[in-house]
């Protein structure tokens, strides 16, 4: 049987001939091991989970994901689109700025319409009315490594800071969204976010049927405290007598999904540098805009360092520095490993590089293209 602990750098090796590079591939079982603790958490604590789409809208395992989750949640009108056409289930739409033609659209798309403003709440309102609505509040707290995504960073226009105002308009709905936290693996720290918003806002709470914790959390990490969390998560409820929404993005799909390249260079400039078949600006954005390393699962103790580059233009088109257990050649694969969120969805046609074919390898280790990008995609993508 097909399992988690297959490598992929072997599946990738097996399939060359039938798989050219570059692809992303997105690996069912890996991603089974989340939706699981997923599953967990909503049969314990009875949180309810939809998927936020902005980072992971690979709609080609959604057969998958909607057995354990509960539906979508947007950051668009064309997300929430996505959200009721291939997933179904519950459709959470937000966005930080809605139109007028935006929420006209949501109606017959959404099952739960988020304002990110009182304004917008109070302008927009009539126009969905009979839906639960909801207001996003900003705690003025957070947990993020990066001031480039704290919501709580000075002047964030990110939710309602004005707990009067949102207090004034709590008539008109009957949830409320906070999202404060990005990849926090720190149960402790969860844990004292949700005093402090219990606290803070309790009256407001007490009044509302749900609320959403937003994503960030990074509760399908190995060794996450489940049990503490899913604890933490129904005493809240009962407290304030709310179903209580989680919205995973990258804790849905963490360590599933791997950029498969290959090596189609090697150069020496004070490093021995591996130029792959692929860029980190169009394919792998994230890293470059937090510069971070892209990840790979490599054993421990290589004694062959190589800078591993990509092929664009851009003088800064480093993946990372890693240390390979053996000399590498032209032609060998180089697999970078958790590349599933945020990168799909951001990809990008700089250079008019060749553009990753999207592959699955499906539960039963069959290995499915499901997309494949050609000069008509980057010729349409522009006029
Ligand atoms: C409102 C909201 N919900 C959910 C998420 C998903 O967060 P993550 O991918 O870190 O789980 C985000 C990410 O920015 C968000 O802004």
């Amino acid at each position: 049987m097909p399992s988690a602990e297959d490598s992929i750098h072997e599946i990738a090796l097996k399939n060359r001939g039938s798989l050219p590079t570059p692809y992303y591939l997105v690996d069912e079982n890996r991603l089974l091991l989340n939706l699981e603790k997923i599953k967990k958490v909503r049969e314990t604590s009875g949180a309810k989970s939809v998927l936020a789409l902005k980072c992971f809208s690979t709609w080609s395992v959604f057969d998958l994901m909607r057995e354990y989750m509960d539906g979508t949640t947007s950051s668009s009108l064309y997300e929430a689109r996505l959200g009721r056409e291939k997933f179904g289930k519950e459709v959470h739409a937000y966005s930080v700025g809605y139109s007028d033609g935006d929420v006209d659209a949501l109606r017959g798309i959404a099952t739960k319409v988020i304002f990110n403003s009182v304004s917008q709440l109070k302008r927009f309102h009539p126009k969905v009315k009979g839906l639960p609505l909801g207001l996003r509040i900003n705690p003025g707290v957070s947990f993020s490594d990066f001031e480039l995504a704290d919501p709580a960073r000075p002047h964030s226009r990110l939710g309602a800071a004005d707990f009067d105002e949102a207090m004034e308009a709590s008539s008109l709905i009957n949830g409320v969204m906070f999202h404060c936290q990005c990849e926090n693996d720190d149960f402790a720290r969860f844990s004292s976010l949700l005093d402090h918003i219990s606290e803070k806002y309790g009256s407001l709470l007490e009044k509302m049927d749900w609320v959403s914790l937003g994503g960030g959390i990074y509760f399908t990490k190995e060794n996450y405290p489940l049990d503490a969390f899913c604890g933490k998560l129904s005493d809240f409820a009962r407290r304030f007598d709310v179903q209580v929404y989680l919205e995973p993005g990258e804790t849905a799909v963490t360590r599933s999904g791997f950029l498969v390249t290959e090596i189609v260079d090697i150069v020496r400039n004070g490093a021995d540098i591996a130029v792959v078949d692929a860029g980190v600006e169009p394919h792998l954005l994230d890293s470059l805009i937090y510069r971070t390393n892209a990840k790979m699962d490599l054993p421990g103790g290589g004694a062959h360092t190589y800078m591993v580059a990509g092929r664009t233009c851009l003088a800064g088109d480093v993946f990372g520095t890693y240390a390979f257990p053996g000399k590498l050649s032209v032609g060998d694969l180089v697999v970078f490993a958790d590349a599933a969120g945020y990168t799909m969805v951001k990809k990008n046609w700089f250079n008019g590089i060749q553009m990753p074919s999207i592959v699955v390898r499906r539960l039963d280790g069959k290995m499915d293209v499901v997309r494949r990008f050609t000069y008509e995609d980057y010729l349409e993508n522009l006029s």
